[in-house]
């Protein structure tokens, strides 16, 4: 794929941001990492706990946590990649947020992600209503050994 190409991924933990680098180098794409205006503390994450922040973002469907910064030049892109780690079987409500801030419309979204164990379940089906007008493809988890001959024919069979 010759297009002009974007990596755009949050991760809290470390685990996304390793698989967007790798896939950014597949594809020869730009990388841009959705940082969050209030990092997440240890505390934030644990999904045991019913009033933690990510619990408490995850339940609530207007959450839009604020990212830091924001992208000066987006419409070069003609395909954005957007990864995440599966928070609650869905993308992290950041994802939204970063969706809303831009006009997408008429690009093409990729979606990926790493968890757990489960996959990407309806994730796009709660990502859609911010992206309205983009082209939103099926995603693909990215967990454990990718190699770098997997991603590079994923992207170009997209
Ligand atoms: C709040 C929260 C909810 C999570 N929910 C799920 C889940 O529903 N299914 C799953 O397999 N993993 C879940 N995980 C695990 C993460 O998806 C997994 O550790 C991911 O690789 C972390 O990526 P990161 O290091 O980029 O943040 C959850 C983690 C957190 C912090």
């Amino acid at each position: 794929m010759s297009k002009k190409m974007l990596v755009a991924y949050f991760s809290a933990s470390g685990v996304t941001a390793k698989a967007a680098w790798k896939l950014s180098e597949a594809a020869g794409a730009d990388l841009y990492e959705i940082k969050p205006e209030i990092p997440y503390s240890r505390e934030d994450l644990d999904w045991m706990d019913k009033k933690s922040r990510s619990s408490m973002e995850m339940n609530d469907p207007a959450s839009r946590p604020v990212i830091a910064g924001k992208m000066e030049d987006m419409e070069q892109y003609e395909v954005v990649f957007v990864g995440f780690p599966i928070w609650w079987y869905v993308a992290p409500k950041i994802i939204n947020t970063f969706l809303e801030s831009y006009d997408f419309s008429g690009k093409t979204i990729v979606t990926f992600a790493t968890s757990g164990g489960s996959g990407m379940g309806n994730t796009n089906d709660k990502l859609a209503p911010s992206c309205p007008g983009a082209i939103l493809l099926e995603g693909k988890m990215l967990n454990g050994v990718v190699t770098q001959a997997e991603l590079k024919a994923w992207v170009e069979s997209l």
